[in-house]
């Protein structure tokens, strides 16, 4: 999301005749778009400022911003203490940006961070930059309110919004035109997505269904879905297009029915395993992937066995596995108690790792010998030799370059893997 945002930055001060620079000791501003989710987030922003004045010092005129969510968390508690940044930007005050710079003096301090009921920068046209021409995001929905009681999100990025299917449309139709091939559609929960306009209203499955429409050659993907509102709809929709990615990121966060009402996630493991099965019906070769957190608010032994017991179950392809960090604000921290140590946080994060790893492995073994249809996105990191790209279940394959370019699809056979990779051959 905030690699989104960034781009939408970009736009906005590209059309203000600011160019972008990748270089740190060319700019005269320096922009660090922030997370919030966890406090280790922020540790490292911080770092990143003290190391900055060393650069600061030698060319005083720099001017430091911070973007994001740690921005709108913090507002100006962050520029006193944090004495070289000059201005502070929350994630719906993007557009304040041109002015803020164009009238900040040497000393002064400026803050934006107003939240907005509205504002989904739909007319902006994103800058692509640090990008491989292939593959984008589109943000469809800003905000969230679903309130987990361990979430800092509906505090830094506000309610829930929707934005015009037709500017998202047209986004997508741009970047194909482009030469781009693969959108991923964006929102902090896409099954909340709805327009309301008088020819009827467009929920995600609908959105979905328009996107995959501009080409049978751009792949469509989405993140992130909240297992309570994935409805058997948009999984008849992904069943219905090939070019509809089949991978489904369904955060589950904890496989213990009490931690998940204590989180207030709004399901119990029944549905969420009931929402898994229909899945596997609609789409038997669907990839799934999950967040999880490891030692939130009171969570026993027994919770926590209930988590590698879901792991099993549900045998995901692929899992972001976090300790339980204690957020200002949020439900948790106004009513509950950090009570896990760290050293079990420790722990069960490290044997959720572990049965993790061994899913993967078994998951990706089971694919060796069967041929995928591929979308070559570069040059592989290991070897000039190679290319790499991704099969419909978002899974990377490496295979040898041949004449092949990226932005080509190409049928690969998998003949070795790793956990985290697929090794294959081009079918001639
Ligand atoms: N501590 C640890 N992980 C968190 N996440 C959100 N808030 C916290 C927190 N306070 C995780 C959730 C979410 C992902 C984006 O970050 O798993 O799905
Ligand atoms: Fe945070 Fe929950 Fe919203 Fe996800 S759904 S952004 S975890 S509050």
């Amino acid at each position: 999301m905030n690699f989104a945002d960034s781009e939408i930055v970009g736009a906005i001060l590209t059309k203000e005749h600011y160019t972008i620079t990748k270089d740190i000791d060319q700019a005269d501003y320096i922009l660090i778009n922030t997370c919030a989710i966890r406090d280790n987030a922020e540790q490292r922003i911080r770092k990143r400022l003290h190391e900055l004045k060393a650069l600061q010092r030698q060319r005083q005129w720099v001017k430091i911003g911070i973007l994001g969510c740690m921005a709108e968390r913090l507002q100006k508690q962050l520029m006193e203490e944090e004495d070289n940044v000059s201005f502070i930007v929350g994630p719906d005050a993007y557009r304040k940006l041109p002015d803020m710079l164009a009238h900040i003096h040497d000393g002064e301090k400026l803050a934006e961070t107003l939240l907005s009921d509205s504002e989904t920068y739909a007319d902006i046209d994103p800058v692509r930059y640090d990008t491989n021409g292939i593959s984008a995001y589109i943000s469809i929905m800003r905000g969230c309110q679903n309130y987990c009681a361990y979430c800092v999100v509906p505090y830094t990025r506000g309610r829930e919004r929707s934005r015009d299917p037709q500017t998202i449309v047209h986004e997508a139709r741009e970047l194909f035109e482009k030469g781009y091939r693969e959108v991923t559609l964006l929102g902090q929960n896409v099954n909340s997505y709805r327009w309301h306009s008088e020819n009827g209203d467009v929920g995600f499955p609908e959105l979905m269904a328009m996107v995959a429409d501009v080409n049978p050659l751009l792949r469509v993907r989405f993140a992130t879905s909240h297992p309570k509102d994935l409805s058997d709809e948009l999984l008849q929709v992904m069943a219905r297009y090939d070019n509809i990615c089949k991978c489904i990121h369904l955060p589950v966060q904890s496989g213990s029915e009490r931690m998940l009402k204590l989180m207030n996630r709004r399901y119990t493991p029944e549905w969420y395993l009931n929402r898994i099965d229909a899945i596997r019906h609609y789409l038997p070769d669907c990839s799934i992937t999950t967040d999880v957190i490891a030692g939130f608010c009171g969570e026993t032994e027994e919770d926590h066995q209930a988590t590698l017991e879901m792991f099993r179950k549900v045998r995901y392809d692929y899992a972001y596995m976090f300790k339980f960090s204690m957020r200002p604000n949020t439900y948790a921290e106004k009513h509950m108690q950090d009570d896990v140590p760290d050293v079990v946080k420790t722990r069960r994060l490290e044997e959720i790792i572990a049965l993790q790893g061994e899913i993967a492995l078994e998951n990706n073994k089971k694919e060796v010998g069967k041929t995928f249809e591929v979308l070559i996105e570069g040059v592989s990191h290991r070897s000039e030799q190679q290319l790499f790209g991704r099969n419909s279940q978002n899974k990377v394959i490496v295979f040898d370059r041949g004449d092949m370019k990226p932005g080509q699809y190409v049928n690969v056979r998998v003949v070795r893997c790793t956990s985290a990779t697929l090794i294959g051959e081009v079918e001639k």
